[in-house]
């Protein structure tokens, strides 16, 4: 087997350095547990950026993704394939009645949203092509979508913007309704901003953007790449926004999914109420490899296994730990500015930045990510067991001590 020391050094020949890769080459990993080429273990609180929403290697997706290859790989979007239209009713039994469109990433997913709001816009001679997007938050790496993001460290050095994303503050509703002209065709946002720091938003606020959608005629798309898939302790985030007034779950008209619905494998997905989604004709939109049958059964019994095993529940359940346990150690107290977040996808806001965080953490056997320059995010899969969470928050609270 090749060292560590010669796996880095043909990386640095054969890869382009985009990545801020550590020198870490991971090998094999079970549940919530990584192994590098040196045997060492980590327990994994980040899951691959979300993706890995069940862990690594869960038997239930193994067997899935294999009972599928032997059956059919890929066909194209010419025929009609069970496996995806067995993962669209799914979305329809969790999220809102809607339909959907399979690509492979978030980005891509984001682009189609942005793309049929537009669409929509320009029914009946309309003429509205703007999207607003909110300060800080993400929306993926393609040109359109660094251009949707609100941080313009993404599009630095890339040239002309690609026109028509407008950035307002997050949660500052006036901003935003001020914002909105006669060629605004939606709004674009995150439930919770996952890159931007682990924010959320002031009560009330979802509320009224999906008002003030509903009165100007714009498209509200939701973001959920992040949080959908039962990541926030709700099966999508938006689920725990809701209308005081009686009137149920403050819905968007399209909502994009990513990471956790391919547990790992490229699965985008972009999901709309039926009225909008039938603007979305042959020939306006499509993806060679979107949809195919080993993404499409592995989506479909992520979702099973989390109905299942009740793991959106679980995944509340243990936020609510993890508020306790933080919030209430004294000797992190001094460190920390807050501990913010929904379900399993937590931020813990630090008083400075600290210095080379990654390390540390490695060196606690912990997977981490800092984002913000000083928040810590915690997203581990969705199945941790609750000792095993419990073990990963003690280490946590010692390697704050210890920045
Ligand atoms: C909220 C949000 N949207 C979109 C994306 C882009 O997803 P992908 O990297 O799959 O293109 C990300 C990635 O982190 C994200 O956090």
């Amino acid at each position: 087997m090749p060292t560590t020391q010669e796996i880095l050094e043909r990386g640095k020949n054969v890869l382009i350095g985009n990545y801020a890769r550590v020198p870490l080459d991971m090998v094999c990993g079970e549940g919530t547990s990584l192994w590098d080429a040196d045997g060492k273990q980590y327990l994994d609180l980040f899951a691959g950026f979300g993706g890995a929403i069940l862990g690594h290697c869960h038997p239930a997706l193994v067997a899935a993704a294999g009972e599928q290859a032997k059956k059919l790989w890929h066909v194209g979007n010419t025929f009609h394939t069970e496996p995806q239209i067995e993962f669209a009713e799914l979305l329809n039994r969790h999220a809102f009645c809607g339909k959907a469109f399979f690509c492979h990433s978030g980005a891509e997913a984001n682009e189609a949203a942005c793309k049929l709001a537009r669409l929509r816009g320009s029914q009946n001679g309309g003429k509205k092509w703007k999207i607003l997007s909110l300060l800080h938050s993400f929306h993926g790496r393609t040109l359109a979508m660094i251009a949707a993001t609100g941080n313009r460290t993404y599009r630095a050095g890339f040239g002309p913007e690609v026109p028509g994303f407008i950035h307002v503050p997050a949660g500052d509703f006036e901003a935003l309704e001020q914002a909105v002209d006669d060629e605004t065709a939606g709004i674009l946002m995150e439930p919770i901003q996952g890159e931007g720091g682990v924010n959320l938003y002031p009560s009330g606020y979802p509320l009224a953007v999906r008002e003030l959608c509903d009165r100007r005629g714009l498209t509200l798309i939701f973001d959920e790449v992040w949080t959908g898939g039962g990541r926030t302790g709700k099966w999508f985030a938006h689920q725990h926004f809701c209308n005081d007034s009686g009137g149920g779950v403050v819905e968007p008209d399209l909502m994009t999914l990513g990471k956790a619905v391919g547990g790992g494998l490229p699965v985008g997905v972009m999901y709309a109420k039926p009225d909008i989604a039938n603007l979305l004709v042959p020939g306006l939109h499509g993806c060679t490899l979107g949809g195919n049958p080993i993404c499409m059964a592995v989506a479909r019994t992520i979702f099973e296994v989390i109905e299942r095993e009740k793991l959106v529940a679980h995944a509340a359940a243990m936020g609510e730990l993890a508020f306790t346990r933080l919030r209430n150690d004294a000797k992190i107290a001094d460190k920390i500015v807050e501990v913010r977040g929904r379900g399993l996808m937590l931020g813990i806001e630090l008083k400075s930045p600290p210095e080379k965080f990654l390390d540390k953490a490695f060196s606690f056997g912990l997977i981490a990510n800092l984002t913000a320059k000083k928040v810590i995010r915690l997203a581990p899969p969705i199945n941790i067991r609750r000792e095993d969470w419990l073990s990963g928050l003690d280490r946590v609270a010692e390697l704050i001590a210890s920045l």
